[in-house]
């Protein structure tokens, strides 16, 4: 199984970026987390992070020729506004799952509204670093539930 690891803008710097929000928790470190836990599920995490639409955009649509098992993605801002990305997830066929770090629901009203909830399998907020544990088990007992 081959996963990917994708996280959007503002994401490179967390730990830094509002700690209070985000936690001190680094990219890097939660990188090497999912990893690992991968590689004890024998799957292969392979990790993207960008600023860029874009550059989110071309990573999906290559994730699907490749034909990965699934996607863990923290749209980070776009989420709320982008339908190129959203466009780009209902165009392929690989289950993508949102993850979320903090509640957005009990922050500022914008956050509320998710553009790619709806062509998400699922979506996790506010439960920190852990969404990404919790989504990467939900995208191999889903692969499992398949075969
Ligand atoms: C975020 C929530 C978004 O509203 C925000 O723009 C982010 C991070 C989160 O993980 O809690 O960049 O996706």
């Amino acid at each position: 199984d081959k996963i990917l690891l994708l996280n959007g803008p503002n994401l490179n710097l967390l730990g830094k970026r509002e700690p209070d929000v985000y936690g001190s928790t680094t990219l890097k470190q939660l990188e090497e987390k999912i990893v690992s836990l991968g590689e004890s599920n024998d799957a292969e995490i392979v990790c993207f992070q960008s600023n860029h639409e874009g550059e989110i955009i071309d990573k999906l649509q290559e994730a699907n020729e490749i034909g990965v098992t699934g996607i863990i993605f923290n749209p980070g801002a776009f989420t709320h506004y982008s339908y190129a990305i959203r466009d780009a997830i209902a165009g392929i066929q690989v289950p993508v799952i949102e993850v979320h770090i903090s509640n957005v629901h009990s922050r500022e009203a914008f956050r509320h509204t998710s553009v790619i909830a709806p062509v998400s399998v699922g979506q996790i907020v506010g439960l920190g670093m852990f969404g990404y544990e919790l989504a990467f088990q939900a995208l191999i007992k889903r692969k499992k539930g398949r075969e």
